[in-house]
């Protein structure tokens, strides 16, 4: 098992994976504006093109839509002062659900916490009765695919172009309603839940 790493601020994100027991012990809760500044950390630690703080914030603004989660792993022995090391969201649209954003700290990633967000945040959608999900995923983001299909996720089209910085081609992946075959969910786990 390997030593765990003081968590905090965005530096701390980057720096030695976190230990076994570190990761067993991150709780996924309710985004809430205290975690806006570790979320945006995130997401400058792993995407070309960050959300700013403000746009974050106004995804909060309307809950009955929207339902984001961030991950918080104790720092130091202070869960009042735990540092986000994770977060994902997903916002009603019609017809279906879209999955807006999943963000792991590059030192938290590969420990099954993007799993966990992702299933958390299925769980909110077939709770809220959303209907189908979809988003949005570069090509070649491999490990992102992987993550998706394994969560019942299928392609089911391409936009050229979509993206820039760098440039790449969208793959649009689907998800059918309350499969209950394709992952399990965070009902499966009472602790894991956490109404948004
Ligand atoms: C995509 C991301 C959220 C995954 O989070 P994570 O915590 O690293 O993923 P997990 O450890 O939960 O892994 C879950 C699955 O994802 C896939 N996966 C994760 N990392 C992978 C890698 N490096 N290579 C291939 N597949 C990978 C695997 O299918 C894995 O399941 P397995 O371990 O049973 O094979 C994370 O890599 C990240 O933040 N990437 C940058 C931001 C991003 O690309 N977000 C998605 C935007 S659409």
């Amino acid at each position: 098992m390997r030593p765990a790493a003081r968590v905090g601020d965005a530096e701390d994100l980057r720096a030695t994976p976190p230990g076994d027991e570190a990761v067993a012990a991150v709780r996924l809760v309710k985004l809430t504006a205290r975690h806006l500044r570790g979320a945006a950390a995130v997401d400058q630690a792993v995407s070309a093109r960050p959300w700013p703080v403000a746009l974050l914030a106004r995804e909060l603004e309307d809950p009955q839509q929207r339902c984001y989660l961030a991950a918080l792993a104790e720092r130091g022995d202070r869960w009042s002062r735990a540092a986000v090391v994770g977060f994902g969201g997903v916002q009603q649209r019609p017809d279906s659900a879209h999955v807006t954003n999943l963000a792991v700290a590059p030192a938290w990633q590969g420990r099954g916490l993007g799993r966990r967000l992702l299933v958390a945040l299925l769980d909110q959608v077939s709770a809220r009765g959303w209907g189908p999900t979809t988003l949005e995923v570069r090509s070649a983001n491999s490990a992102a695919r992987r993550l998706y299909a394994g969560a019942g996720f299928h392609e089911a089209g391409r936009r050229p172009g979509y993206y820039t910085e760098p440039p790449d081609d969208a793959i649009i992946m689907w998800r059918p309603a309350d499969d209950a075959r394709a992952a399990p969910t965070a009902r499966d786990d009472p602790g894991e839940a956490r109404p948004c």
